[in-house]
């Protein structure tokens, strides 16, 4: 059982918060040719590094100051980007911990040459800390889901970070046993 989002409207929480409004920001790029591989195609490490600039930007923005990446799950990649496609990286605050933040991205591509909708092209959920001038952890406030889509993206994070922490804490007791056990790698 996923906790419920905090409440954004005003009177039904105590807690002080920031809606998701207030950070959302997309990064907009049109593709050269100094991004792709040996296939022609933009590199996935281009596209990556674009998807960390855009959730950076959030996590600054709604912690109010510095904020480092701490982890990135699976990065899916669904189409090929080319060169000059506008691409648009779409970040959002999807769920707020005592000094993380997790932020899903999603990668749009408007082809150059088609009048079509933009291609979804990839999504990825990074997790960032806030940090203090040492580099110290230091506390967020609660994000407020404001849309229904918000709302669950908000609980479907809460399951990510859910299954973070039983993989770190399971990999751990591993290590522990195995140690125990005498093996020294
Ligand atoms: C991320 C970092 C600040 C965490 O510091 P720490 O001393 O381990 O602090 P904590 O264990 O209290 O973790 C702080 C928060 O980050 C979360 N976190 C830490 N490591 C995590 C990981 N691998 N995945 C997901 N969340 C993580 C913790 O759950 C905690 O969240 P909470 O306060 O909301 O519960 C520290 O490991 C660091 O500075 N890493 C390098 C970051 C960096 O340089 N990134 C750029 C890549 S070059």
């Amino acid at each position: 059982m996923t906790e419920q989002a905090p409440v954004a409207e005003s009177g039904t929480t105590d807690i002080p918060g920031k809606p998701t409004s207030a950070s959302r920001t997309t990064l907009s790029h049109i593709m050269t040719h100094h991004d792709t591989n040996l296939l022609g195609t933009v590199h996935g490490g281009v596209i990556m590094k674009l998807v960390d600039d855009a959730a950076g930007a959030v996590a600054g923005r709604h912690s109010g100051g510095p904020a480092v990446t701490a982890s990135m799950d699976e990065m899916a990649f669904l189409e090929p980007v080319r060169v000059g496609d506008l691409v648009h990286v779409k970040a959002q605050v999807n769920w707020t911990g005592r000094t993380s933040m997790e932020v899903g991205v999603k990668v749009l591509a408007e082809r150059w040459n088609e009048s079509a909708p933009p291609t979804h092209v990839g999504s990825a959920y990074l997790v960032f800390a806030a940090v203090d001038a040492d580099g110290k952890p230091r506390p967020v406030l609660p994000v407020l889901p404001e849309t229904e889509q918000d709302k669950r993206r908000y609980q479907e994070a809460q399951i990510r970070r859910t299954h973070r922490l039983a993989r770190r804490r399971a990999i751990m007791e591993l290590r522990e046993r195995r140690a125990a056990e005498g093996f020294e790698d």
